[in-house]
């Protein structure tokens, strides 16, 4: 039987990995759990290190080795910054340099991880409102699902709302958890009573809403299923998070600064913040 430290991770042994960590001064985290939910998406943990602080919404690069070096990629975080593990939510890109290989993760594989978590679908960059929307397509959930389980969110923020858009039903990704699970949990159940609205919306297949959601704002939709007056965002009260593809960001960022909003970062808290989901 092999020792765990001649183990072949890869095609690398954990020491080689170990030394390449403390060399690019990264960690080294083992897999402690995989879950694929289509052919082209999965979701992974690992274990946090200690002392790995981050605030929820923010990515860090995670990667493998490469031949001499390692191959990292951002990533959102999916975990909130509480939890003892570190979820993350990923595409499956058959070319794609680090996805094509991450793909096959196994449990008790080790990943790189760096140690500054960074971002600006955080909180703290958004000036005070009412309500907040978080706005994604694809993988660009992962943040929202740190910053939903967040309780200083829920100090303030009065509601939440968060909207998936897919091509396809089976790519909502989480959807039992934000439906279900979530109601049940201890904390959050009584939390987001009556506060909290999973809005999934389906492009390429029939759906109960079926749709871009930024075409379903514009003509309504989006502010009549939920009960909203005007179709228009409120400069005053609402607050958004955008996180997909640079072309969904971009029609968002248009749309939101037609209504009177204003994008903020972590030095200037405004209205809204976009971030790039990532794509493999
Ligand atoms: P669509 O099917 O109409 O292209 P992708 O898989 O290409 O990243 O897209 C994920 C989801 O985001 C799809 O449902 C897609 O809709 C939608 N989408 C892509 N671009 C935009 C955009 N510019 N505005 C709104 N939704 C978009």
């Amino acid at each position: 039987m092999q020792s765990e430290s001649r183990k072949t991770v890869g095609t690398a042994t954990l020491i080689e990995l170990q030394q390449m960590a403390s060399e690019r001064k990264l960690f080294l985290q083992k897999v402690i759990s995989v879950r694929h939910w289509t052919n082209g998406l999965f979701s992974f943990c690992i274990e946090r290190p200690e002392g790995f602080r981050f605030r929820s919404g923010e990515f860090v690069m995670i990667g493998l080795k490469d031949g001499t070096k390692p191959l990292l990629r951002a990533y959102s975080i999916v975990s909130p910054n509480w939890e003892e593990h570190l979820e993350f939510f990923s595409v499956k890109v058959p070319e794609g340099p680090l996805t094509s290989r991450l793909q096959h993760l196994q449990v008790g594989d080790h990943l790189f991880l760096s140690k500054k978590p960074t971002g600006t679908l955080v909180i703290d960059a958004l000036k005070p409102g009412k309500r907040l929307f978080m706005v994604g397509t694809g993988t660009g959930l992962a943040p929202f699902l740190s910053v939903l389980r967040d309780l200083e969110t829920h100090e303030k923020f009065e509601e939440i709302v968060i909207t998936h858009t897919v091509r396809q039903e089976q790519e909502l990704a989480y959807r039992r958890f934000l439906e279900t699970e979530i109601h049940d949990d201890e904390v959050f159940g009584d939390l987001l009573r009556d506060r909290f609205t999973y809005y999934p919306t389906v492009t390429r297949e029939e759906f109960k809403n079926k749709g871009r959601i930024t075409d379903r704002i514009r003509r309504g939709a989006f502010a009549e299923d939920l009960g909203l007056v005007g179709n228009r965002f409120n400069a005053e009260t609402a607050r958004v998070m955008v996180c997909g593809s640079l072309a969904f960001n971009s029609d968002m960022a248009s749309m939101l600064n037609e209504h009177g909003l204003v994008e903020g970062s972590n030095a200037a808290p405004g209205g809204f913040v976009v971030e790039r989901a990532f794509v493999g």
